[in-house]
């Protein structure tokens, strides 16, 4: 073995409690490796973890904490947090951040990152927070480290946030046609693919990665699939873009962001993800089924008893509880 590759390898991860930096981070805790993370709240990571990483408290979008942070890092995991309700300017949110990384990596000279992106590179033109993924992978590229940009699929997890209207009125909706098939694909997956990068020295340049998840699947066969595992009636219902943006604004999203969220599933419907070709490569293993049995079936049995301690009295949640992804 080299010198060079005996040396234990400093990583940074920013949002190290969201959906997909909690999980880069467990993998990351052995000898091989020294993690590093930036948070607003270190009282929001497990203490058993606070007691394995370095801890630099602040914001991932000021570039002072970031450079602060990048000190001595060879490998940076940088993802970029989803944008709140309230967001005015989705674009300007990812530029925000990547402006401030990209300062604070050029001056760090940090080597390596792995970014979080989306598909539809080079064909989304107007889709939300995916072309700010990618305006972000464009700003990232200028500081001078290898990149890998890890193009997304759509994440499984956004079911969750239909969840209970999945397990009390049976119906899933967005608006978009249910034949269209578009890469689903789950976090977990994402999370082992950043990994194999992060953890790795041999690599150079910069490249689009895409991860698609095992297959393609419509919204109506996501319901199919969901409604097997769940064992109880699940329908895909389409809805009209514009009733879309009026239920999400009456919930508190700022009505830029709402009609954000809308163009993003007009440019998917468009098939922007055929911007990356499935490869077997780009291909991942969780499935909707295995997904959907992990991380979904025990909230629908929660919520199963809970409404059977409420009887006929819970409250409808109507088409106030759909999903804002
Ligand atoms: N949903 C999809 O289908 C999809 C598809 C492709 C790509 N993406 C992209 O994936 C990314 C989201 O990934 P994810 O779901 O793993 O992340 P996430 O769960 O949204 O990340 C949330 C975490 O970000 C941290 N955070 C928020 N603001 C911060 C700030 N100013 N500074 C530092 N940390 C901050 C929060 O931690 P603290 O509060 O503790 O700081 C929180 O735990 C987004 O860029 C999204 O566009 C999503």
């Amino acid at each position: 073995m080299s010198h060079e590759s005996e040396k234990i390898m400093k990583i940074l991860i920013t949002t190290p409690t969201g959906n997909i930096g909690r999980r880069v981070l467990v993998e990351l805790l052995a000898p091989e490796f020294s993690v590093r993370v930036i948070t607003r709240n270190p009282l929001r990571l497990p203490e058993e973890i606070r007691e394995q990483v370095e801890i630099v408290r602040g914001s991932a979008d000021d570039a002072a904490t970031l450079r602060r942070a990048l000190d001595g890092v060879e490998a940076l995991f940088w993802c970029v947090p989803t944008e709140s309700l309230q967001t005015v300017n989705v674009r300007n949110h990812y530029e925000r951040f990547a402006r401030a990384g990209s300062e604070a990596i050029r001056e760090a000279g940090t080597p390596r990152i792995v970014t979080i992106s989306a598909g539809g590179k080079g064909l989304a033109r107007n889709a939300g927070s995916i072309s700010g993924l990618h305006t972000m992978e464009e700003i990232l590229n200028e500081s001078g480290a290898a990149i890998r940009h890890l193009r997304c699929g759509v994440f499984m997890e956004n079911f969750l946030l239909q969840a209970q209207q999945i397990c009390e009125q049976g119906i899933l909706c967005y608006p978009m046609p249910g034949h269209v098939a578009i890469p689903m694909v789950a976090v977990a997956d994402i999370a082992d693919v950043a990994l194999r990068w992060l953890a790795r020295r041999d690599w150079a340049g910069i490249m689009g990665v895409a991860v698609h998840g095992p297959e393609d699947l419509s919204y109506n066969q996501a319901a199919a699939i969901i409604e097997l595992v769940l064992e109880r009636p699940v329908r895909y219902r389409e809805m009209p873009a514009d009733g879309y943006v009026r239920n999400l604004v009456r919930s508190g999203a700022s009505v830029h962001y709402a009609r954000s969220l809308a163009a993003r599933f007009a440019e998917l419907r468009r098939g922007i993800t055929r911007a990356e070709p499935r490869t077997p490569e780009s291909t991942t293993p969780t499935s909707l089924t295995t997904w959907t049995e992990s991380e979904m079936l025990h909230i629908a049995e929660s919520l199963s008893s809970q409404s059977e301690l409420v009887g006929s009295h819970h409250p409808s949640y109507g088409m106030k509880n759909f999903s804002r992804l």
